[in-house]
Parts: C-alpha cells; sequence; structure tokens
C-alpha cells in the first residue's frame, strides 16, 4: 500500500515508537493524525512535519472512553479519508500481581485494551463504508507469552490478539486489514512510564530496555510489515525465540521463562 496523501492516524504519537512512525510515515508522504495524552508534545511535533505534509492534532486519553465517539466524528470530518490506524498508545507494568492494586489492572485495560479496540470499533464504519482500510496494533512479544512482573500488562496484550485476529477474520470481505506488531525489547520510555503496584510511575530505565533495539530500526521494520499487509510481525533482538520456543517447545520456555531478568 502506498500512503502517499493518505491520511494515517497513530495513537501514542507523543514519544516513542508512535512519534518515530510519525516521522516515518510523514517521510512517505502521508498526512496525519497525532493523538496521544500531551498536546503540547504532540503540537512540538507537529510543528516539525507540515512543512511536509498536513498534520492534525487531535488529543484524547484512551482511558477516557466516552470522549472517543465525538474524537472519531471530528477526525473524520477534518480528513475525510483515513485509511490506516496505528495503535500505538499504551502503558507497561513493573509490579508482581500479588503486590498489583486492582485499580492497577482495571487501568491497564482500560488503555490497553478497552480504549484500543474502542477506537477502532468506532473506525468501522467508516472504513465499510469505504470499502478499505487498515488497523496496526503495537501488542508485544508478551502478547504472545505470559512474563513476571506484567501480568495484566501481558493480559491487554493478549486480549488485543483475540480481538484484532477474530476482526480480521470478520471484515476481510470489506478490504479491512490488520497488522499485529510484536515488539520485543525497544529503546523507548515505556518502562520509565511503568505502572507499580500502587499505580505510580517507576520512574527508572530498564536495562532490557536501554539495551534494546533502537526505535528508528524498530519502527522501519514495522512500517514494511504494515505497508506490506502482514498479519504478524515479531520485531525484537533474541527475545523474539521465546515466541517459537512457546510455541514449539513450551518445556524450555517454562524452564527460562522462571529465571529470565525481566527489568
Ligand atoms: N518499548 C518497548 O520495549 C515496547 C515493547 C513492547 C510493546 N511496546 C508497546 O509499544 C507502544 C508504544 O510504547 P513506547 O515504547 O513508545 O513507550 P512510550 O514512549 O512510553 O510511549 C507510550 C505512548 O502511549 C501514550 N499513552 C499512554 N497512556 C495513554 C492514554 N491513557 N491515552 C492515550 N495515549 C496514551 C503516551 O502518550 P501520553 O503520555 O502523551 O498520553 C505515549 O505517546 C505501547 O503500546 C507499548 O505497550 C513497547
Amino acid at each position: 500500500m502506498n500512503y502517499e496523501k493518505k491520511w494515517v492516524w497513530i495513537t501514542g504519537a507523543s514519544s516513542g515508537i508512535g512519534k518515530q512512525f510519525a516521522l516515518d510515515y510523514a517521510s512517505i508522504g502521508a498526512n496525519l493524525v497525532l493523538s496521544a495524552r500531551n498536546a503540547v508534545a504532540l503540537n512540538e511535533l507537529k510543528a516539525i512535519l507540515e512543512t511536509q505534509v498536513k498534520v492534525i492534532v487531535q488529543p484524547l486519553d484512551l482511558a477516557n472512553h466516552e470522549s472517543l465517539p465525538k474524537i472519531v466524528a471530528d477526525t473524520i470530518r477534518q480528513c475525510g479519508n483515513v485509511q490506516l490506524l496505528i495503535n500505538c498508545g499504551g502503558i507497561s507494568q513493573r509490579a508482581l500481581a500479588n503486590e498489583t492494586h486492582i485499580d492497577v489492572d482495571k487501568k491497564l485495560m482500560a488503555i490497553n485494551y478497552l480504549g484500543t479496540i474502542y477506537l477502532s470499533k468506532l473506525l468501522i464504519p467508516h472504513f465499510i463504508k469505504q470499502n478499505s482500510g487498515h488497523f496496526a496494533v503495537i501488542t508485544s512479544l508478551v502478547g504472545k507469552f505470559g512474563s513476571p512482573l506484567r501480568t495484566s500488562y501481558a493480559a491487554s496484550k493478549h486480549a488485543l490478539h483475540g480481538f484484532f485476529e477474530s476482526l480480521r477474520a470478520e471484515l476481510h470481505t470489506n478490504n479491512i486489514k490488520v497488522t499485529l506488531i510484536c515488539p520485543g525489547y525497544i529503546r523507548t520510555n515505556i518502562s520509565v512510564n511503568a505502572l507499580t503496584g500502587t499505580g505510580q510511575q517507576q520512574n527508572k530505565m530498564d536495562n532490557a530496555q536501554a539495551n534494546g533495539m533502537s526505535v528508528e530500526v524498530f519502527s522501519k521494520k514495522a512500517v514494511k510489515a504494515i505497508n506490506s499487509g502482514k498479519k504478524e510481525v515479531y520485531i525484537g533482538g533474541k527475545e523474539v525465540l521465546m515466541v517459537y520456543f512457546r510455541r514449539y517447545i513450551p518445556s524450555l520456555y517454562h524452564k527460562i521463562i522462571k529465571t529470565v531478568n525481566v527489568t
């Protein structure tokens, strides 16, 4: 798919992976809708990109589900046709299940799962009407297997796989695509922003993230996967092997996951 002059809507565009997607899609001539909570960061990015392409800033909070119908209607009104929604906004967890308050479990599901699927569901009638559209969803390798300190985070990402894999099967006759992208360790602030058991930010960069793949390299691979209509991809370092261990040699996965240093 060639996205030149097409509208691409990116959530999580204020930092990390989503911000890099915005830079990369602008470089291939796509018009952009930038979403996240931090309107200041989105407007700074807009100022950089609007010399190349059209840019709309559409601040949103994925946890505020009631606000989403108006935001989707307003975005469609401004763009005319949205061709690709990249669901990238999300938040992680760094706490044992036994030490995670239920409100934190709810928050992880409200943002990562419910906010993401609701935004996407609101766009389905628009995609059906134009008989084309593409949902890209940034899940995680822990959307494919479990990992300590990330119980509800992993659950929220597994849930996205269940939802979007089913959605793909429902909408293929409408020419609507779904690409599930599972990052491994990517060097962003995801661990700094991750929630502790009491819902505070961890405020610490994990070694795994600090030594992870650069966001530029990750984004290039992910953009290639989206633009070629891939159904599911795993992008990262050697941690990607865990997906295959879990699938083909589960005993090995069960042995490793008990000992792996996940911070
Ligand atoms: N980096 C990794 O190693 C890694 C690995 C696996 C999966 N991922 C996934 O990749 C995606 C992007 O994360 P990142 O690594 O780029 O981390 P990041 O730099 O922390 O970015 C997270 C993005 O999500 C947005 N966000 C958080 N809460 C939100 C809310 N309530 N409503 C709307 N937007 C919200 C943030 O913007 P605001 O704060 O402005 O709202 C920010 O733009 C996430 O879904 C994450 O789970 C990352």
